[in-house]
């Protein structure tokens, strides 16, 4: 099993959650986080002066599927989520040792 994080702009969300339905992939957790990647941040005019805004707010998206099924999860968001501008986000693959339903004690990538 892979866990794929990706971690996109807010209003991406919405089409890459139907995006995914549509293969089948739709169980899955969002979070509203803060984070920076290269540009470390942006920086903004007010009032003639400059300031630095660290953190910018993006949502995170956690999928865990069977292996063969991340890299299709991969290629969907790659395109329901590029705008081409910088800050269109980023995935990592991690992989997972184990999944188990709570309410049954089952275990594996059948209960994804
Ligand atoms: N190496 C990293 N580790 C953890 N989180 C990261 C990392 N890189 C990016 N992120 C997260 O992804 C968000 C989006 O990153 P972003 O798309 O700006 O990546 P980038 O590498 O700067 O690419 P781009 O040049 O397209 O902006 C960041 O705000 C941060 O939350
Ligand atoms: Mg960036």
């Amino acid at each position: 099993m892979i866990k794929v994080e990706a971690i996109i702009r807010s209003q991406k969300i919405d089409a890459v959650k139907e995006a995914l339905d549509a293969i089948e992939a739709g169980s899955m957790t969002v979070s509203e986080v803060r984070g920076r990647g290269q540009q470390k941040g942006i920086t903004q005019q007010w009032r003639g002066a400059e300031y630095v805004v660290d953190f910018i707010p993006k949502s995170k998206l956690e999928i865990v599927v069977p292996d063969e099924k991340a890299e299709k999860i991969v290629d969907i968001i790659c395109n329901v989520a590029n705008t081409g501008n910088i800050g269109d986000g980023k995935i990592f693959l991690i992989p997972v040792k184990d999944a188990i339903r709570v309410r049954t004690k089952e275990r594996g990538d059948r209960i994804l």
